[in-house]
């Protein structure tokens, strides 16, 4: 098949948080199975354009409609870990992304549906015929409806396959904002596919997405079950408990050539499951590097680490209260994180502060890949104590560098991690430590277990960490055949297979 993924992220060129990782990883285990993959993003001012190969800018220029006019789109194109990507940059008005940053700017709405309908009037123009458009999240989200309007017939004959990340943001505007793309109301579209649940005098492009798609996944089994309910279903559930056999949750793959700590290329030295030695290595280093104490006794004490967005999402209490916790227990903590959201940003920066030259705790407050991998490298556990969670990609990415996870069980995180103490489960599946409650309390517990275990059985702690070093996490392991097959049935059939 030829399948374009449409996206407001791409790791490693725009990435954000892990829709980037994922845009790329699914892409290339597609292209690896044999399929065409193409992506299209915004031509961002942020753009990382180290690892692009061949970049240029084509000599055909295009034109698309938006706000009552038509306007000029540059295109750009290079080849990203291996995938051609297409870069629109539209002339006029030239400024949509010539931002300091990706998203919170006050016109996303406009941006990305701008976007949107560039893409399509991309395809149709440069006559890319793909069986698949692929869309991610609500950024792209009316890629479906437009196409269902306006371009089936123009000649693009796709399936089109929606995939959200996270069904918190939505694109929710006022309907004067969804007229300045051109939408019309005529069959198969209605008024009401955009009447957002809960907000009378408001739209919903997700929504409309999520109607007009051939099929629907979110990122995980157990979030895909936890949004048919009205506590975590955003105003949505009854919008996805309509799509039956339309909606699918398929678990996120890792992308297992960026994420291996036997040839990472941001860390200086390597290792695997049947060689440890190295990581004791990176640990140290990484304490160096931060300033954390590793004198006398407190060379070993576990290292405990997070990485991640700042955002209520992710627990950012709990996240404070288990830096508290773990160095009362006796443990060093290094979290990595950014905030968009002031209020948030302002806390962490007062805590970063407080611990700034702290011999056991460390807070980074930036975006700094190289120091993410030596992170995943160097921790004995990865803590992520999320409210909810569609998927998650760090645990994966910390079982994969032999980092044990402490996670809430929620969404993904229920789908991947497995309490060592649980005997529900089959003994080799166990892998971490789960907490259900969002509370302190919960929280403590499982740390306690989780420190416990690592200053009382040593050995036993080594085989886990080989354990779960050795769990395929992939793409090509399991997750890309069942995109694959969605794919298939919904090409060959019209309609995704039950799910
Ligand atoms: P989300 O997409 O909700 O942020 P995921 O766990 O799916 O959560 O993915 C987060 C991705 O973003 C991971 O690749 C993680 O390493 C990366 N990330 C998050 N915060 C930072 C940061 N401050 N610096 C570098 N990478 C980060
Ligand atoms: C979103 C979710 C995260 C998921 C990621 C990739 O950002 O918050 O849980 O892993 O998308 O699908």
């Amino acid at each position: 098949y030829h399948v374009v993924h449409l996206a407001s992220e791409m790791a490693p060129v725009a990435k954000v948080g892990g829709l980037g990782d994922v845009v790329t990883g699914l892409g290339r285990s597609l292209q690896k199975k044999g399929h065409r993959v193409e992506v299209i993003i915004p031509k961002y001012k942020t753009l990382d354009l180290s690892s692009v190969k061949n970049f240029k800018k084509l000599n055909k220029q295009f034109y698309s409609y938006f706000e009552g006019a038509m306007h000029k789109n540059v295109v750009w194109t290079g080849v990203v870990e291996g995938l051609w990507v297409y870069f629109i940059d539209p002339q006029h008005p030239a400024e949509l992304f010539e931002r300091d940053s990706v998203y919170c700017q006050p016109d996303d709405f406009k941006r990305f549906t701008y976007f949107a309908r560039a893409s399509l009037e991309f395809m149709l123009q440069f006559g890319k015929r793909p069986n698949i458009i692929h869309c991610h999240d609500w950024p792209v989200a009316i890629v479906a409806p437009l196409y269902k309007s306006h371009y089936a017939g123009l000649g693009l004959n796709a399936k089109l396959a929606f995939t959200c990340h996270n069904f918190e943001p939505q694109g929710k505007e006022s309907m004067e904002a969804l007229e300045s793309c051109g939408i019309q109301f005529k069959a198969p579209l209605h008024k009401d596919d955009f009447q957002d649940n809960i907000a009378a005098d408001q739209i919903n492009v997700l929504k409309s997405g999520l109607l007009h798609s051939d099929f629907v996944t979110t990122v995980s089994p157990t979030y895909a079950k936890e949004v048919l309910t009205p506590e975590k279903g955003e105003g949505l559930h009854t919008t996805l408990r309509s799509l039956t056999n339309k909606f699918h949750g398929v678990v996120n793959g890792i992308d297992d050539k960026v994420w291996n700590p036997a040839t990472d290329p941001h860390l200086e030295y390597h290792y695997s499951s049947d060689n440890l030695k190295n990581k004791a290595v990176i640990k140290n280093n990484l304490r160096r590097r931060l300033g954390l104490s590793m004198e006398g006794d407190d060379a070993n004490r576990p290292l405990f680490a997070c990485v991640s967005r700042l955002v209520p999402q992710k627990g950012v209490h709990l996240l404070k209260a288990a830096i508290f916790h773990v160095l009362s227990l006796g443990g060093q903590f290094i979290l990595q994180g950014t905030s968009q959201c002031p209020v948030i940003k302002k806390e962490f920066d007062e805590l970063a502060i407080q611990f700034e030259n702290h011999p056991h705790v460390r807070l980074v407050l930036r975006y700094e890949e190289n120091l993410t991998h030596n992170i995943f490298g160097g921790a004995d556990l990865f803590v992520i104590p999320s409210i909810f969670e569609p998927c998650g990609l760090t645990q994966m990415y910390a079982m994969r560098y032999g980092a044990i996870p402490v996670v809430r069980k929620t969404g993904g995180l229920a789908d991947s991690v497995f309490d060592v103490d649980n005997d529900n489960v089959l003994e080799e599946k166990r892998n971490g430590f789960t907490f259900t409650e969002p509370t302190e309390e919960a929280l403590a517990g499982a740390l306690d277990r989780a420190y416990g275990y690592f200053k009382e059985q040593p050995q036993w702690w080594t085989d886990l960490k080989k354990k779960v070093m050795c769990i395929d996490l992939s793409w090509d392991a399991a997750p890309i055949d069942q995109y694959i097959k969605l794919y298939e049935h919904t090409v060959e059939e019209g309609h995704p297979p039950a799910s």
